[in-house]
């Protein structure tokens, strides 16, 4: 008789789907940026498929909701409005459309503008991915997987937006009314903190020269 699975085990296992869904993801990508190609709806269901079927939900993984039930609540309590199942195939590929046309050409940032519009980018279609919440489950970690394939798609670090922070839920509210601004900064303040981290590897990775090393390098810079 197969063994029935605790809570525990069962975020052990998902936990572990969402690794490999995001690893999966990033080989994909390294790809599409080697072949300058576009990003697309169906590599996040691949992702959502790998991530559910690893955990032994093959019943939902990488399929579409078939049902509106049950109602989801805000971190403010309100209702979340998520679109009718029936519009959700009609409706995904409309994201889909947009997402491919906006990561065609995704070139790594320059200035700040680029920053802003690839923050912006990211942040929009999280943000509707997670309002459409096409999955039965994992809809949260779909929309957070999206955000990164995009930033990862323009050359950027992946960042680690903890969902259970109060942080992101409010500021995923406040983009309901049209408000980008927390959550663009919250991208932000990853970005910044997967810099300080790659530095600090960089920095590690450097051992000081011991004294006579550091005599030898010299003598041979004197002689050039
Ligand atoms: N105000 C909001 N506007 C849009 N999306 C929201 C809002 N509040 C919550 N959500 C999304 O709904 C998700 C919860 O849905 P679901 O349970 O399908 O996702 P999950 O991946 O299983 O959850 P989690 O993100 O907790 O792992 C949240 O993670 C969040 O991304
Ligand atoms: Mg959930």
């Amino acid at each position: 008789m197969a063994k029935v699975q605790s809570k525990k085990d069962i975020d052990i296992l998902e936990q572990r789907g969402l690794w490999e869904a995001s690893s999966f993801l990033h080989r994909r990508i390294k790809k599409l940026i080697g072949k300058k190609q576009s990003l697309r709806i169906g590599d996040l269901k691949t992702a959502h498929k790998i991530m559910f079927d690893v955990s032994g939900q093959a019943d939902i993984a990488g399929k579409y909701r078939r049902h509106n039930g049950p109602e989801l609540r805000r971190i403010d309590g309100t209702p979340l409005p998520i679109t009718d199942w029936r519009q959700i195939p009609a409706v995904m590929s409309e994201l889909d459309f947009v997402l491919r046309e906006e990561t065609r050409n995704l070139k790594l940032p320059k200035n700040e503008r680029d920053y802003r519009k690839v923050i912006f980018l990211a942040v929009r279609l999280s943000h509707r991915l997670a309002c459409i919440h096409p999955f039965v489950n994992g809809n949260g970690r779909a929309s957070r997987l999206l955000l990164n394939a995009i930033l990862i798609r323009a050359g950027l670090p992946e960042i680690s937006i903890k969902k259970s922070k109060p942080a992101y839920l409010k500021a995923m509210r406040q983009t309901d009314d049209g408000n980008f601004d927390l959550l663009e900064n919250i991208v932000t303040d990853g970005l910044l903190e997967a810099k300080k981290k790659h530095i600090e590897i960089i920095a590690r990775k450097k051992p000081e020269l011991s004294k006579s090393r550091k005599k030898k390098k010299k003598r041979r810079l004197h002689r050039r």
